[in-house]
């Protein structure tokens, strides 16, 4: 009898081990029944690499989503792809299911900048310093609000520099010192002229090298910025210590950072705030002034919405008799035209035409496996450019924007958990810009006024070179 309950006993512990296997085993086949997404992976290990940096890469992207739709799997740079070119998929990847996609960037950048920095994180890291960030540089009066008189004393000397002595200028490098201030004040509030000196010169050094070829043989680009890096943590940590021997709250991202404390009371370390200053100006310079050579190229190119532009601006201006009063946040909040050239420039140029993610496990979207390690890209300029979503959408039109964009189909400063905490601060430093330049300048393009560069960000071919003019018709 104690035998056969045993048998029966060991009967069923087996039969349900069996199925156990069997289930995990059908689990794993429906998986693997999702077939992997349309599209050509190229030649071995190159993949289509050369075929997408050999044109226009917007070229490329537009013509696979033509031959294959809005998903569709290529191999670049050593990685196999999915690119994604719908809404509904941006959504998927970095709103619903953004757990199962983590971001992903090379090591050399990552070194560059720093690893702690914000946008290399997942989690609650990634969650409590993003929360931190954004109210640092949220609209509000004790923070943004307040930057603006300084931000205007910026537009205003950059703009004045421009104009003086009648040269030429390379729009795009100007705009890159403009945003490279901005963001300093954002961080530093006022800072003492030398470190402000010391920290510039190693910036630009990083910033040179850090998209030429990851090397650490001696003189070359990589290797001068990766110890231009290292000498910016020194100088980092000489102001944190100042900072915090003179214990007075400083009300910037830099004191909000020395201030910061998770839910466990974990402060964050000095490399830890270095890592996320450097990765905050490099997220904040070329893009920022990317967007405002391109405002500048359009406004130029639609010499009817540039009128109209000035008529908006004007008549700030005479309310603040010619510029003897400071703009306030309720005027900058009542451009209601330069607003919508901002955003059509920013959907025609989408100067973050796409982003990067990794899937941390086998994925299927729509029948299609992603499978896991592969690269996931949302291609932001394909939805932009889309007819579906914005009619002829190769005019610059900023009349469209009178009404909302459809839902999910506008993402300049992305979507989800990682969407730019920059975005107000970009956007209120382009109008205040805008203001002056179009109250108090002409400007004509030099050269050739088509073409495009990338880098990496597009950007008008040769930076727009740019002769600026004082109007004369100016109040005074
Ligand atoms: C026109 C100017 C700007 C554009 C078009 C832009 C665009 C973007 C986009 C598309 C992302 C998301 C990238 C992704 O999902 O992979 C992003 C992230 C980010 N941006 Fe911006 N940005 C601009 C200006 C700024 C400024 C001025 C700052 C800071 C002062 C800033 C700080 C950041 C940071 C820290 C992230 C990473 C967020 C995270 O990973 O959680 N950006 N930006």
């Amino acid at each position: 009898m104690e035998i056969a309950s045993s048998l029966i006993y060991l009967l069923l512990c087996l039969s349900t081990l069996l199925l156990y296997h069997f289930i995990k085993k059908q689990k794993r086949n429906s998986k693997h029944k999702a077939k992997l997404p349309p599209g050509s992976m190229g030649w071995p290990y190159i993949g289509e690499t050369l075929q997408m940096y050999s044109k226009d890469p917007n070229i490329f992207f537009a013509s696979k989503q033509k031959r294959y739709g809005e998903i569709f799997k290529t191999h670049i740079l050593g990685c196999p792809c999915v690119m994604l070119a719908s809404p509904k998929a941006t959504k998927f990847v970095l709103v619903t299911h953004a757990h199962l996609f983590k971001p992903t960037y090379p090591k050399s950048k990552e070194q560059m900048i720093g690893p702690s920095a914000l946008f290399f994180h997942q989690g609650d890291y990634h969650n409590s310093l993003r929360k931190l960030i954004q109210s640092s540089l949220s609209p509000n009066p004790t923070t943004m609000q307040k930057l603006v008189p300084d931000i205007e004393a910026l537009a205003i000397s950059a703009s004045e520099s421009w104009a003086a002595g009648g040269k030429v200028i390379n729009t795009y490098h100007e705009m890159k010192k403009f945003s490279f201030d901005v963001g300093f004040l954002a961080i530093f509030g006022q800072l003492d002229d030398t470190y402000r000196e010391r920290l510039k010169e190693n910036y630009c050094i990083v910033d040179k090298g850090y998209n030429s070829f990851p090397t650490k043989i001696p003189g070359t680009a990589y290797h001068k910025a990766l110890l231009a890096r290292k000498r910016l943590g020194q100088i980092l940590s000489q102001i944190i210590c100042e900072r915090k021997e003179k214990k007075t709250l400083q009300k910037d991202l830099l004191g909000d950072l020395l201030n910061f404390q998770d839910e466990k009371g974990q402060t964050l370390t000095e490399d830890q705030i270095s890592d996320n200053i450097i990765g905050i100006l490099f997220a904040a310079q070329d893009t920022t002034a990317s967007a405002l050579t391109w405002i500048l190229k359009y406004l130029h190119d639609n010499p009817k919405i540039l009128e109209a532009v000035k008529a908006e601006q004007k008549a700030i201006y005479e309310a603040n008799d010619g510029c003897k009063k400071p703009l306030t946040w309720a005027q900058i909040r009542n451009m209601p035209l330069t607003y919508r050239v901002l955003l059509e420039s920013l959907r025609m140029a989408s100067i973050i035409s796409f982003t990067f993610r990794e899937a941390v496990v086998d994925v299927e979207y729509k029948g299609y496996l992603i499978p896991k390690g592969w690269k996931v890209m949302p291609l932001f300029r394909n939805i932009h450019h889309n007819p579906e979503f914005f009619s002829d959408p190769q005019n610059f039109d900023p009349s469209r924007f009178e009404v909302g964009p459809k839902p999910k189909t506008f993402m300049p400063f992305g979507k989800g958990v990682h969407a730019c905490p920059g975005n107000e601060l970009a956007k209120l430093e382009m109008l205040i810009l805008v203001h002056h330049l179009v109250t108090k300048f002409r400007w004509e393009v030099e050269g050739s006024q088509s073409g495009i560069q990338y880098g990496p960000f597009p950007v008008p071919q040769h930076g727009l070179p740019v002769r600026f003019w004082e109007e004369s018709n100016n109040l005074k």
